[in-house]
């Protein structure tokens, strides 16, 4: 047993030397398919069916096994094989071409490392796709406990997967810390994450990993003249911060990446505020940044040959005698004015700075992330971001994004509606005057702030970024983490393709 890796959940993901059957272990999970009448073992596990001498699905199929997907059924191995428990993972049926899909793997994995607590050790047989099985189990294990007394019982603490590669677990590894990193983040109560303690965070994350930091405070955001992250922040005591995390690339990066993230630590909509019920919710306003600062560190952690820099804005949107009104206008940096018809419209105001400062590094790409519209949910639901931008790059994301798990959808831009973002005193209203497509207008709005000629992506996770409903697969209750194995699969991307 060798290579054990640690991200954050505090389970440890290793490879497997030897034998599943003869490994001390709580317990030996074996893969299960569903066949048209009974459950079939995955292959990989004939070794553990010897053992129950080739009856192992047959007894699993007992137990209540069918070998659907993310069920989970447990026998007693009354001694066939060391560990006291075999565990039968459901699977659920291969698609066409016979094999199971990643993701699959993931979730189920995800519902294992979610309801096996209060154990020390499993080890894994063959016959799942032991990366996605190792990035499942770690994002399902994931708990967030920081602001509890009782932490209940402890997930799985060891993870041994058979015939693993020690890279690929370590890559899965290093994706999983990333996207718990991103979590505790947006759990963290508002009073305890806003904009200064946000920035310190980010700072310490980034410079543990050998980045570059810069940091603007209130006054040198005046200085530099970031007008829309200044009015949006003025209504709060806690004064907004503008962070800047750079991973250079190593020595010859093939491209350069821009991410901007929107880093609200908590919107009540300001002067036009929300109803109270649910505001709660806007705890998450910051998942944007939380993403693009975890996926920067993930970049510089696997090395990877892109140079990235994320741009995060970060204010908290009050109402007070101080804040911005509807009717203020804003001068954004750069020079564009905005007519403010709607102070819950923050989220853009924040982003376009930090879009402008972030095309004078001219990067190659821009790709920006927020939680940025409810009407993302009435059009896509709650599972599925919807992503804009200049169409290459937008195809280009969403169908990453599918690829890894986080639904993402592409979503038009239509010309008609910039019209009625015009305003009759500024350059530019931050709102139109209704409902309708407002997660299009939203991205209308932030394209007035694109640098010309720059692939451009803004992907909305209002929200995939946030469970308010049950747990699912490997998706806890909370903040998810999306989108930043997006993210991370367009930069490897990039790496590979340019
Ligand atoms: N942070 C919200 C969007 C949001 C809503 C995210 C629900 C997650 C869950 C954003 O700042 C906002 O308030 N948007 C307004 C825009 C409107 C005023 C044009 C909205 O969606 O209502
Ligand atoms: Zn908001
Ligand atoms: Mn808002």
């Amino acid at each position: 047993m060798t290579t054990t890796a640690e991200p954050q959940s505090g389970t440890r993901i290793g490879v497997l030397e030897g034998s599943p059957a003869a490994a001390e272990a709580d317990a030996v999970v074996v893969g299960l398919l569903a066949g048209d009448g009974d459950p079939v073992l995955a292959p990989g596990a004939e070794e553990i069916d010897a053992a129950f001498s080739g009856e192992l699905a047959a007894l699993l199929a007992l137990a209540g096994a069918t070998g659907k997907a993310e069920e989970v059924v447990k026998l007693p191995a009354r001694g066939a094989v060391a560990a006291p428990l075999v565990i039968g993972l459901g699977l659920g049926k291969p698609g066409e071409d016979g094999e199971v899909a990643a993701d699959t793997v993931r979730r189920a994995a995800g519902t294992l490392g979610r309801v096996l607590t209060g154990i020390n050790r499993i080890v894994v047989a063959k016959g799942v796709i032991p990366a996605a099985f190792a990035e499942g189990v770690l994002l399902g294990a994931y708990r967030f406990t920081a602001f509890k007394g009782d932490h209940g019982k402890a997930p799985v603490a060891e993870v041994l997967v058979a015939g693993a590669d020690a890279d690929e677990l370590a890559h899965a590894a290093a994706v999983a810390e990333a996207v718990t990193t991103t979590r505790d983040l947006i759990n963290t109560p508002p009073n305890a994450l806003y904009p200064e303690t946000f920035a310190a965070r980010a700072a310490a994350l980034a410079e543990a990993a050998g980045l570059e930091v810069e940091v603007l405070d209130d006054a040198a955001l005046a200085e530099g003249g970031y007008g829309g992250i200044l009015g949006v922040g003025q209504g709060s005591s806690r004064k907004p911060r503008l962070v800047r995390v750079t991973w250079a690339g190593g020595e010859a990066p093939a491209r350069k990446v821009a991410l901007v993230g929107k880093g609200i630590t908590f919107d009540t909509g300001g002067i036009s505020i929300k109803p109270a019920a649910g505001m709660d919710h806007m705890t998450s306003d910051m998942s944007g940044a939380a993403a693009v600062i975890a996926t920067t560190v993930l970049a510089a952690k696997l090395n990877l040959p892109v140079a990235v820099t994320a741009t995060v804005p970060m204010a908290e949107n009050m109402p007070s005698d101080t804040a911005y009104r509807p009717g203020d206008v804003l001068t954004m940096y750069g020079g564009k004015t905005v007519e403010v018809l709607n102070t819950d419209a923050e989220g853009r105001l924040i982003l376009a700075d930090a879009m402008v400062r972030a095309a004078e590094d001219s990067p190659d790409y821009l790709v920006e992330t927020s939680t940025l519209t409810g009407a993302q949910m009435v059009a896509l639901g709650t599972r599925t971001a919807g992503v804009m931008g200049t169409e290459d790059l937008r195809d280009r994301v969403a169908a990453l994004g599918r690829s890894v798990g986080e639904d993402a959808w592409a979503m038009p831009l239509p010309e008609h509606l910039r019209g009625e973002l015009d305003s009759r005193i500024a350059d530019l209203a931050n709102v139109t005057g209704n409902r309708f497509g407002g997660m299009l207008a939203a991205g209308l709005f932030l394209r007035e702030f694109v640098a010309d000629g720059v692939p451009w992506a803004h992907i909305d996770i209002a929200g995939p970024s946030f469970n308010t409903g049950g747990p699912w697969g490997y998706t806890p209750k909370g903040g998810t983490g999306t989108p930043v194995r997006t993210l991370l699969a367009l930069l490897e991307d990039i790496a590979a393709n340019g």
